[in-house]
């Protein structure tokens, strides 16, 4: 999605689609489906080695207003991106290098028809929140809404599980980018209130509160992200190369003292990049341990090492994030906990914020980022909410509401 909702605030998500897809489809709309965004506590680049993370979906999120068609034809209209419509036959889906946005729609359904190959197409008109390019999965929430959407038109049996598993084959398959499963897994299974210890091997998960007097404290670095797929596609396969050195499945299954006697014998960028999954694996563990005894100290001390193993191990890290972390964790010190979040190259930091500082560092945030790096940063104060759902119908007096475009 190329912009943010901001400019619609007055109107609700839900109401926005029903509104536009009477506009577009001169009729109402079947049903409105919601995916969130999520943020990722601590567990970066360890999915995609069968290792552990520690997300929570937020209220930043993909909304889809849709009806089913009894034709093969997929018609969208992408209300934020330059209110866009794109229009294919189920039959014949191809990449579109024009409409990039359309790709997750066409590979999700690809996906989707492996498994369910009687679904016929629907007119779906999407709008989204979640700023793009900034580490939040935009992309995922857009794929597991419009995976919910044809799970309802349809009536499949498709669980949150499966319906991550599809969103992640868009990716793989379509998309191009060798994604792990986090985020389409929270996107569809989140708590709210709650941060999920999500086991990529297994894909068992179990979910802890996060504490009511942390705020979930996310700032854009608006560093515009480059050669994102293809760094993250490198990453991916030096992990792989140790993996293989060791005869192992995934990294997951190495320690750090094979590792570490093993030093010798490997390269030392790919040495550097598995010491980060395996010591990351650890952390996101400990700190899901932590987060359910409310133990901060321990927390805090993760969430540093995190960043800084991403920094220097797994060099995701961007010297404007790196920048963002050091002002934050100069102000939390052991009270709370701050990090880059996501895939890196730009994009997010997150900060689990004791209520009582959030003024304190917004105050640090807007003083000294912009002066230090000439960028404006984006704060969202965010909370945790439910994976992917389908609103209740609300009857609205569409001629009553004005949308700004
Ligand atoms: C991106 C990917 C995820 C995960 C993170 C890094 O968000 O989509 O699968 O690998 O990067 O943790």
């Amino acid at each position: 999605m190329t912009s943010p909702f901001t400019k619609h605030q007055d109107v609700e998500q839900q109401t926005l689609v029903q509104v536009l897809f009477e506009q577009q489809f001169k009729r109402s709309a079947e049903l409105v489906c919601h995916a969130p965004g999520r943020v990722n506590l601590i567990g970066d680049h360890t999915d995609y080695n069968d290792g552990f993370v520690l997300p929570a979906a937020i209220n930043y999120g993909t909304t889809i207003a849709a009806s089913a068609r009894e034709d093969n034809i997929v018609k969208v209209y992408a209300h934020d991106c330059d209110q866009q419509v794109s229009e294919f036959s189920l039959d014949e889906i191809v990449f579109d290098e024009q409409m990039m946005w359309s790709n997750y729609v066409k590979g999700s359904l690809q996906a989707l028809l492996k498994k369910y190959p009687a679904i016929k197409g629907a007119n779906l008109v999407v709008t989204g929140n979640v700023p793009q390019g900034a580490g939040l999965s935009s992309s995922a929430s857009f794929e597991i809404a419009i995976l919910k959407a044809f799970a309802e038109l349809y009536q499949l049996t498709l669980d949150g599980v499966n319906a991550a598993l599809l969103g992640q084959q868009a990716e793989n398959d379509f998309v191009g980018c060798n994604c792990g499963i986090m985020d389409q897994l929270i996107s569809a299974m989140g708590q709210q209130g709650h941060a999920m210890l999500l086991d990529c091997k297994s894909l068992s998960f179990e979910d802890a509160p996060i504490p009511e007097d942390l705020t979930l404290f996310i700032i854009n670095s608006n560093v515009k992200r480059g050669l994102v797929d293809s760094e993250y596609n490198l990453r991916r396969e030096q992990c792989e190369a140790v993996a293989k050195y060791f005869s192992a499945s995934a990294l997951r299954e190495v320690t750090l003292t094979q590792l570490n006697l093993a030093q010798k014998e490997i390269e030392p960028v790919l040495f550097r990049r598995a010491r980060h999954v395996i010591t990351e694996n650890e952390r996101a563990v400990n700190t899901f341990k932590a987060l359910k005894i409310n133990d901060m100290a321990t927390i805090s001390a993760a969430m540093r090492d995190s960043h800084i193993s991403l920094r220097d191990d797994f060099e995701v890290t961007t010297k404007e994030m790196d920048g963002l972390v050091e002002m934050i964790d100069a102000v939390l010190g052991d009270s709370g906990g701050v990090r880059m979040t996501g895939g890196g190259f730009g994009g997010c930091v997150v900060a689990l914020v004791p209520n009582d500082l959030v003024t304190q560092v917004n105050e640090v945030v807007n003083t000294q980022y912009e002066s230090q790096f000439a960028l404006k940063p984006s704060i969202y104060l965010c909370t945790a909410t439910q994976g992917a759902f389908r609103y209740n119908w609300v009857n609205i007096e569409s001629d009553k509401i004005k949308i700004n475009q």
